[in-house]
């Protein structure tokens, strides 16, 4: 899916403590570790900073480390490697991508913008880098209703590439926009009728969800919100039992924070384990140790495209802090 250096794997003998051998290589390397809340629970626990999308790009940002080691996806590592051309940045496995960037093809979005010419356009942080540099802004689902309110009212907009977050916005904001088709296999997965079904099981039960779910699944939520959202919600919320409908890797961070409240993953249509993101779930401890080792897979963006990409990144930064 990538160009791609793997990391050396199998031939390479692992530490028999990685957690004490990944805390070395942070002070040897000067590394930072950033993990998506969708990671395993290990990574989750050995990593510097866990967040979403929009904290993870802050803290990208802002970090002083030489090196960044990006426990998420491709589009992730790749916005932190826009942000510091100048850093190394490692990915545990190059081949973690991601279902929703890759439904928005470079060559024919690029046909899709220029139908229409006087339409703005901002793009969910889930893209690759030849998307956001063809983008005026990014956003993340934390900010994204946020930064629309900031347009001017008769600005035309196209939102690409997650049409389910771009219907959820145009109903929290009352604006019109042109969605791009695109969309999570993970997030589209869950199943309205079983999640009913929880409910009637567990009728104290709030629903929370993503705003990456189909309409028919937000329709029931109690609470829309990001990961960071919902990790916030169930500390603050007076309920006691959740029903989760996002990837439930976030679930190790909701049960550490909240050990007395239940968390109940909302379920898949089918009978099988696609709400978890297959690509997060690409990554391993071992992978993260071997990356940091070897100082490989690293994130490569082409330089025609580095600038064109940073600047709706830096947008969207500026506009989040207002
Ligand atoms: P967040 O903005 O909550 O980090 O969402 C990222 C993501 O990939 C959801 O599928
Ligand atoms: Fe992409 Fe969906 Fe996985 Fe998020 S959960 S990284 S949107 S495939």
């Amino acid at each position: 899916m990538f160009a791609t250096v793997s990391a050396p794997t199998s031939k390479t003998a692992l530490p028999g403590d990685l957690f004490a051998a990944i805390e070395q290589l942070k002070k040897d390397l000067n590394a930072v570790v950033l993990a998506h809340y969708y990671q395993e629970p290990d990574i989750q626990d050995i990593a510097d900073y866990i967040g979403d999308s929009l904290g993870l790009s802050q803290q990208a940002a802002s970090t002083e480390a030489d090196v960044i080691v990006f426990a998420g996806v491709h589009f992730m590592a790749e916005t932190a490697k826009i942000l510091n051309p100048d850093k190394l940045v490692l990915l545990p496995d190059l081949e973690a991508g991601c279902s929703l960037a890759d439904s928005c093809p470079p060559d024919e979005f690029a046909r899709f913008k220029a139908a229409h010419p006087d339409h703005l356009v901002m793009s969910y942080i889930n893209c690759t880098a030849e998307i956001k540099a063809m983008s005026d802004i990014i956003c993340t689902s934390s900010n994204a209703v946020k930064l629309v309110n900031q347009l001017p009212s008769d600005q035309k907009i196209i939102f690409a590439p997650d049409r389910n977050l771009g219907r959820y916005v145009m109903e929290q904001t009352g604006r019109e926009m042109v969605l791009w088709q695109g969309s999570c296999i993970v997030h589209e997965t869950f199943s309205e009728k079983k999640i009913l079904q929880l409910k009637m099981e567990h009728p104290d039960a709030e629903i929370i969800a993503h705003p990456e779910c189909e309409a028919a699944v937000l329709r029931h939520a109690d609470f829309i919100g990001s990961t960071t959202a919902l990790l916030k919600h169930v500390e603050v919320s007076e309920g006691d039992r959740f029903i989760v409908a996002t990837e439930p890797g976030i679930i190790h961070q909701m049960e550490k924070q909240v050990p007395k409240k239940h968390f109940i993953p909302a379920p898949p249509e089918a009978n099988c384990n696609c709400n978890e993101c297959p690509y997060m779930r690409l990554n391993t401890l071992e992978k993260l140790y071997l990356a940091m080792k070897h100082k490989t897979p690293e994130i490569t963006i082409p330089q025609e495209i580095q600038a064109d990409a940073l600047a709706p990144i830096q947008r969207m930064l500026e506009m989040s802090a207002r």
